[in-house]
């Protein structure tokens, strides 16, 4: 029995979207997802996908890819991504019902493995405009954006604070937290959620979003404050599940 995480499938069985425009990686990557999900994930096991699933924009335009996570093996536990519209985080509940048994949508609640709770929710970080000098240094940004990017931030906060307080109050008393974005922005070292992670002792912070070699260290990698951080990007895994804990 182990926990896998992979990021960012972004899927389209149904929508008219290529990835391949984003480099060699991305070519076919369906098949690749396909291939090595299966090779490493075994039935017993669970997988959680950290967001961005699908390219459509409503539930009926995301059947196909949802079938798709669906035929992996193990149990599929799904995190909302910036790209996945056809969430709406208050109607989660409605998700789950639908696909009782065969995916699981982690929003405002929490999924056990072992002795551990999994929580977890999109997260945000502040992503700029920002303002460089002639020598590429940041000088500057969009400070209506980056007020913008504060409110969402604290309206996550409270979404992850959720996750946890709903998994203590089960009992549970060890955390494995999942975000889409990364904890961190590139201007933070430490973050709410960072933060968050270190307040309830999650043991681990797992999380996606960063495409391409370029932002691949946009946020914390390793072990940071006594909690180990996993960038499970597809892309950046050659779209291996990377392994959590066994
Ligand atoms: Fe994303």
């Amino acid at each position: 029995m182990a926990l896998y995480a992979l990021g960012d499938l972004h899927l389209s069985f149904q929508a008219d979207k290529t990835m391949d425009i984003f480099g060699r990686v991305w070519r076919h990557h369906e098949r690749k997802i396909e291939k090595y999900v299966n090779k490493i994930v075994k039935p017993e096991d669970t997988l959680v996908l950290t967001g961005d699933h699908s390219w459509g924009r409503k539930l009926e335009e995301c059947r196909e890819d949802l079938a798709f996570i669906q035929n992996l093996p193990g149990r599929k536990i799904l995190l909302r991504g910036n790209h996945d519209m056809f969430w709406d985080a208050k109607k989660t509940k409605h998700l789950n019902e639908e696909y009782r048994d065969r995916l699981f949508f982690l929003q405002n609640n929490f999924a056990v493995y072992k002795d551990y709770a999994l929580v977890g929710t999109k997260g945000f970080t502040f992503e700029g405009p920002f303002y460089l000098n002639r020598r590429g240094e940041i000088i500057g940004w969009d400070e209506e954006k980056e007020a913008h990017a504060r409110k969402l931030v604290a309206r996550e906060t409270e979404r992850l604070r959720d996750s946890f307080d709903q998994a203590e109050k089960a009992g549970f008393r060890k955390f494995i937290m999942f975000l889409h974005y990364p904890p961190t922005s590139i201007l933070e070292e430490t973050s709410p959620f960072t933060e968050i992670a270190k307040e309830y002792g999650a043991e681990a912070v797992v999380y996606s979003h960063c495409h391409g070699e370029s932002r691949f260290g946009d946020s914390i990698r390793g072990d940071f404050q006594g909690i180990r951080y996993m960038l499970v990007s597809g892309d950046y895994l050659n779209f291996r599940p990377a392994l959590v804990m066994k």
